[in-house]
């Protein structure tokens, strides 16, 4: 279409239900006016697509999302354990990113927040290995890797690395669970000998918890297990205010996802009424994996001058544009 745009991906495109569908077109929209070439294979999942076809994450679109460079990914409705848990499982999507960082006129609880979760995705307590009950209660297994840690430890250091950070947080609870958090530590410090120039520090859990809300300004990358990274990215959440505006990615050998943390959001779908930011950033860490710094730099800088002008906001930001107008206000802006 536009003969300057220099590189071109093949992308995977799964709108999903509700909100999912008006976010993914707004953020397209976006992605239209950088200069970049981008194919788009629409994959079919979710409620409507169980209704239609009687599976809710057909064959087809896991084939088109192996095959694609990356994926966006919308949002499902009810049927979201059955799509994105298994698109994450088939894809072996090992590394899970939640990003925290506090934008302008948001409901951030501090302003100068800005790090990284790294959570490893495939294993620790959410392998959910509990037996069955018995009369004395019940037992779960928690299992920890070498492998499966040294890979997401590894990829925390170099996701270091390639975004200028300069130190990396392990978050453990080494001192009860000395064998498998031990182990977790163990492993931590022995990849980061591959990483001289990038500092390394390593927390409890439960002491980060409280370090997220008295000196959030003190993290840059945090990698952790599975159970612990689910728990402390909500915080994260929670201490940037508004799933409107909350980006993620999932990482793995074979593909990577990017969708916005929320759902579909029967409340408001329909109405041309949901914030696109979250799959705008979502986009934009898609971007970022491409390697496409520059123009990722152009998109965010468009959606902080939207927050910053605060005139075309959505209704979770006190605002009362549409998704439309704000998708429209951030292509004005590039
Ligand atoms: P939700 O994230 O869809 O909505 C929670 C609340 O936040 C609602 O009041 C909604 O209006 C608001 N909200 C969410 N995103 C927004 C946006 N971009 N702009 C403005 N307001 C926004 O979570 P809920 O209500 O718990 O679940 C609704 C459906 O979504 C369920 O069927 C659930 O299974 C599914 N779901 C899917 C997910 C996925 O596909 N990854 C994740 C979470 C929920
Ligand atoms: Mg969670």
């Amino acid at each position: 279409m536009n003969t300057s745009k220099t590189n071109s991906y093949k992308i995977a495109v799964v709108p999903g239900d509700g909100i999912g569908r008006e976010v993914m077109q707004a953020t397209l929209d976006v992605l239209e006016h950088l200069n970049i070439d981008f194919e788009y294979v629409y994959g079919d999942a979710g409620d409507e697509c169980l209704e239609k076809t009687g599976t809710a994450l057909p064959g087809e679109t896991l084939d088109i999302i192996r095959d694609a460079d990356a994926c966006l990914f919308g949002a499902a409705g009810e049927t979201a354990a059955d799509v994105i848990v298994k698109i994450r499982q088939e894809m072996k999507m090992f590394a899970n990113l939640r990003p925290v960082k506090a934008y302008p006129n948001t409901n951030s609880l501090f302003d100068n927040i800005d790090f990284m979760i790294v959570r490893e995705n495939t294993e620790g307590m959410y392998i959910a290995d509990e037996e069955s009950y018995t009369d004395d209660g019940a037992i779960a297994r928690r299992i920890i890797t070498k492998e499966a840690e040294k890979r997401i430890i590894d990829y925390a250091f170099k996701y270091a690395v390639e975004n200028n950070k300069t130190k990396v947080t392990a978050v453990h609870k080494a001192n009860v669970l000395k064998k498998t958090d031990g182990l977790f530590r163990e492993i931590f410090y022995e990849v980061a000998k591959d990483y001289p120039d990038i500092a390394t520090e390593d927390f409890y859990v439960d002491a980060t918890a409280m370090y997220l809300i008295t000196q959030p300004e003190n993290f840059e990358v945090i990698v952790t297990t599975n159970l612990f990274g689910d728990i402390l990215s909500d915080e994260g959440a929670g201490l940037v205010g508004g799933l409107g505006l909350i980006p993620s990615a999932n990482i793995g050998e074979d593909g990577a996802l990017f969708e916005p943390v929320h759902g579909s959001a029967p409340d408001i779908a329909g109405q041309n009424k949901a914030n696109p930011i979250a799959m705008m950033l979502s986009a934009i860490m898609m971007l970022r994996y491409l390697g496409e710094n520059k123009e990722a730099d152009r998109f965010e800088a468009s959606i902080l001058k939207v927050l910053n002008d605060a005139n075309t906001l959505t209704g979770d930001l006190g605002g009362s544009a549409t998704t439309t107008e704000l998708a429209g206000e951030v292509i004005n802006n590039l």
